[in-house]
């Protein structure tokens, strides 16, 4: 048991060397729980809450407050058991130079809870972040609202959601979870931009698989509940990495491309840029299949595009039709939205349109420029999709781009038809520059699906064979006629078609010209996105 009485002092101060004395003594009480706490988590293969800081912050960088915080709790006997830091390491370091706040739980006090001291805590520390204008970072291990605590647990979850909705758009808020992760620590880090988890250890859920069963009489175990591959999937988390060295490295590269605030820009890093075509660039032209039912690599391209083929996805396993990352282009960070042909044919269906509308307005708030590659057939129709609410959710996409007032450059790559062509960046939603490779189809939908429809009649009234001949003369006419950029780059909603090699130097370019871009929104309290 310790800290039976908050600020008793353990030694009689009358001297300097007495308050020193005593100092050290109350520091030794922290070393001691610290391992205590090593023991414990190690025996897990987790890492303490210091350990876990270290891992991601500059050497020496890390200033910790409020370690001397107690619980005030008399209730359940916490009485006698008052330790030091209340279950949460707080403060303030730099991660490659530049600033950040953070907390992370220390589960081996009391599961990681929070209650009102560990509140304060937390509170504390994000309100510094916003103070200053610098990214937070959540590190979790923790069991969510401490039970002990009832209501006052409860009102500070409650508080922190409505201090990280607050800072949501202000500052980056980035979360680590590298532990079972119950309620409130699931929520929080949910409610802000990325998360990353490491595998193994880590689990997110409303509540734990004993508090399951009591409830609803269900059985299950922490990883179908929130394991790292449902977390993934379920779209709750934007990495998965081996280990926490993984997840809090991911972390930190992603850093690397975002600013301090919404009123700053991301760092600039030097560039490797060739001016002259090279023959990365060259590969493009023959990237294309001639069958419009082949796919190809969309990290092809956009590893091409970027600064050194340094491309940093997210939730590369959640909705893997769409794909949405972080790469630089001439130094500056750029987001990146592609369709992948590689899963239902690069079509957005709910789940990818929720993604990347997030990544869009992520990239908005954040002064971020989005790069958008379209190879798309349009919206994934069907009963499942309808039934789920594709319209409602789908159109989030539309929202997303449309109030967005970022550098916006689109490449139309292959098809860009109907829905699909409206949302992914075209110029009618606000995209600056548009371009197009010649292997680009802009219409409201394919060949094949077009005749049958604008046909119908028609053909139905045709015997067999002269159907197919008829078919086959009118799929042509119409690929010749309107599968092809020419029909939109001639009323100017692509502003020029290029040939693919030319891409890596005009998307450059373009965001180049965009850089200083002004762009404001008629003033309101906030939009109504369909949610
Ligand atoms: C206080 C708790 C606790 C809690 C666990 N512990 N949950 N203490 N409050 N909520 C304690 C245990 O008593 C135990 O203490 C230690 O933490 C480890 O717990 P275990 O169950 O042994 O660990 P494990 O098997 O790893 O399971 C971890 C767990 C599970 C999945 C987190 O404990 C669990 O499901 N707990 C309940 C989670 C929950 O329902 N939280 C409240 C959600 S409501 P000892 O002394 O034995 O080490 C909420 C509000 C959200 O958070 C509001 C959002 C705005």
């Amino acid at each position: 048991m310790t800290g039976k009485l908050s600020s008793e002092s353990p030694v009689r101060k009358s001297t300097t060397a007495d308050h020193l004395a005593d100092l050290s003594l109350r520091r030794d009480e922290i070393q001691t729980a610290e391992k205590r706490a090593l023991d414990r988590q190690h025996a897990k293969s987790k890492l303490t809450a210091r350990e876990r800081i270290e891992l991601l912050v500059d050497p020496g960088s890390f200033v910790e407050i409020d370690a001397f915080v107690r619980h005030r709790c008399n209730d359940f006997g916490m009485e006698d058991n008052r330790p030091y830091g209340d279950g949460a390491v707080t403060g303030f370091a730099t991660v490659d130079g530049r600033r950040v706040c953070l907390y992370a739980h220390d589960f081996t006090v009391l599961g990681g809870s929070m209650g009102v001291a560990h509140g304060e805590k937390v509170l504390k520390a994000i309100d510094m972040a916003m103070k200053v204008g610098c990214p937070m970072i959540t590190i979790n291990d923790s069991a969510g609202a401490r039970i002990q605590e009832g209501v006052d647990a409860l009102g500070y979850y409650a508080t922190l959601a409505r201090r990280v909705v607050r800072a949501s758009g202000v500052i980056p808020q980035l979360s680590l979870i590298v532990g079972p992760c119950a309620g409130g620590a699931a929520y929080v880090p949910s409610l802000g931009d990325f998360v990353a988890m490491a595998d193994e250890i880590s689990y997110m859920f409303v509540t734990g698989p004993d508090v399951v069963h009591t409830v609803t009489g269900e059985r299950t175990t922490f990883e179908e509940l929130g394991g790292p591959e449902v977390s993934m999937e379920t779209g709750n988390v934007h990495f998965v990495g081996a280990d926490e060295q993984d997840a809090a490295s991911w972390l930190k590269t992603l850093l690397g491309h975002l600013p301090d605030n919404n009123m700053s820009h991301p760092p600039v890093y030097d560039s490797d840029f060739s001016p002259e075509i090279t023959q990365s660039d060259l590969d493009l032209d023959t990237l294309i299949p001639d069958s419009l039912n082949m796919s190809y690599d969309i990290f092809d391209v956009i590893g091409r595009v970027v600064d050194d083929g340094e491309f940093l996805e997210t939730q590369a396993g959640f909705a893997r039709n769409v794909v949405c990352g972080m790469g630089r282009v001439q130094g500056h960070t750029v987001g990146v939205v592609a369709n992948n042909p590689r899963f239902l044919a690069g079509a957005l269906d709910i789940d990818a349109s929720e993604k990347a509308s997030r990544f869009v307005r992520f990239c908005d708030a954040f002064n971020i420029p989005i790069l958008t590659f379209v190879d798309v057939p349009g919206y994934l129709p069907g009963l499942d999709q309808e039934r789920r609410g594709i319209l409602r959710r789908g159109s989030k996409m539309l929202y997303a781009y449309s109030e967005s007032t970022v550098p916006k450059v689109t490449v139309v790559l292959r098809k860009a038809y109907g829905g699909g062509y409206a949302v992914m960046g075209s110029k009618h939603l606000g995209a600056d520059v548009n371009f197009a490779w010649p292997t680009a189809e802009v219409a409201v939908m394919g060949a094949v699906g077009a005749v049958q429809v604008l046909n119908k009649r028609k053909l139905a009234e045709l015997g067999e064979t002269e159907r197919a001949e008829a078919t086959e003369k009118l799929t042509a006419e119409y690929e010749q006629n309107f599968s092809n950029p020419y029909f939109a780059a001639e009323r100017g909603y692509i502003d020029a078609v290029i040939q693919p090699s030319q891409t890596r130097l005009l998307v450059a370019s373009a965001l180049a010209m965009l850089r200083d871009k002004q762009e404001s929104l008629p003033a309101k309290k906030h939009g109504n996105i369909p949610l």
